[in-house]
């Protein structure tokens, strides 16, 4: 048979003198070649995905820098019971049922809220992070979907929804879109976490490795102004601060009928 041009011969070094083709390698320039091929392809279909999702620049970064850091991120992210008093509180107001959550990251609540009984559905806008989330919660559901498209065959369907450190990337002309898509989702009377940084303004930010990130900081007030406008009610507030730099701003809400 003819060696076609991609075709790798080399010794079988247990019979030498033997030549012997191996198919499935590629020389390194044809690897090459068909890597720039997919790495253009994926590029291609990510932009197109993310110019149907209509993103602002910044949340594209964002986007961008969680799709190429999720198993990093996720690692360095991983501490249990981060959110057990949350949680706990949570549970209070929802004892069972079915819950959403939001931005899912890399499955850290997931596996805990699947603890606490929950009947669990995670959607994340990064891809990578879904994988991730899968792989930490196997038979878990987990779904590739922003904010912005939540969409279920019947909508208001969940019980409750959990958002803990997304909603802080959304900008703030568009903070009432996103409520607004969660709350569709959502029963009448549901009971909801949300999570944010306490702070002042909207910017991109980069971290040491210069990966952006937009993010939109609240004071209490100014987000509870902003739930009230969007047909949710307070149920309670919690501050929890992390460190000198990082006060959580923690929202039990209710949505209302
Ligand atoms: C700071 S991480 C928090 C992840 C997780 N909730 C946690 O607390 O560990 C922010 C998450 O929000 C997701 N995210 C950002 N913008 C989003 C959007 N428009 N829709 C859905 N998820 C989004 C990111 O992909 C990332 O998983």
């Amino acid at each position: 048979m003819k060696n076609s041009e991609f075709d790798i011969v080399h010794r079988d070094k247990l019979s030498p003198g033997r030549n012997v083709v191996d198919r499935n390698r590629k020389k390194d320039s044809e690897w090459k070649k068909f890597s720039w091929e997919w790495k253009w392809c994926r590029e291609v279909e990510v932009s197109f995905f993310e110019k149907a999702m209509n993103l602002t620049a910044e949340e594209d970064e964002t986007l961008n820098t969680y799709q190429t850091t999720a198993q990093q991120w996720a690692g360095k992210h991983a501490t249990a019971g981060f959110w057990r008093e949350e949680m706990k509180i949570f549970q209070r107001f929802l004892p069972v049922g079915k819950i959403l959550e939001v931005g899912s990251g890399g499955g850290r609540d997931a596996k805990e809220l699947i603890a606490f009984g929950y009947e669990y559905t995670g959607t994340d806008i990064s891809s990578n992070f879904v994988e991730v989330a899968r792989r930490k919660n196997p038979g878990a559901t987990f779904l590739v979907q922003s904010v912005y498209d939540l969409e279920f065959s019947e909508d208001a369907q969940f019980d409750g929804f959990w958002a803990s450190a997304v909603l802080l990337h959304i900008p703030k002309t568009k903070i009432g879109k996103a409520l607004q898509r969660i709350r569709k989702c959502v029963k009448g009377g549901g009971i909801g976490f949300i999570s944010l940084k306490q702070g002042e303004g909207e910017r991109l930010e980069a971290d040491s490795l210069k990966n952006g990130r937009f993010f939109s900081y609240y004071t209490g007030k100014e987000f509870h102004e902003v739930l009230l406008k969007n047909g949710f009610e307070v149920v309670q507030m919690k501050v929890h601060p992390t460190s000198e730099k990082t006060t959580w701003l923690c929202f039990f809400v209710r949505v209302s009928k």
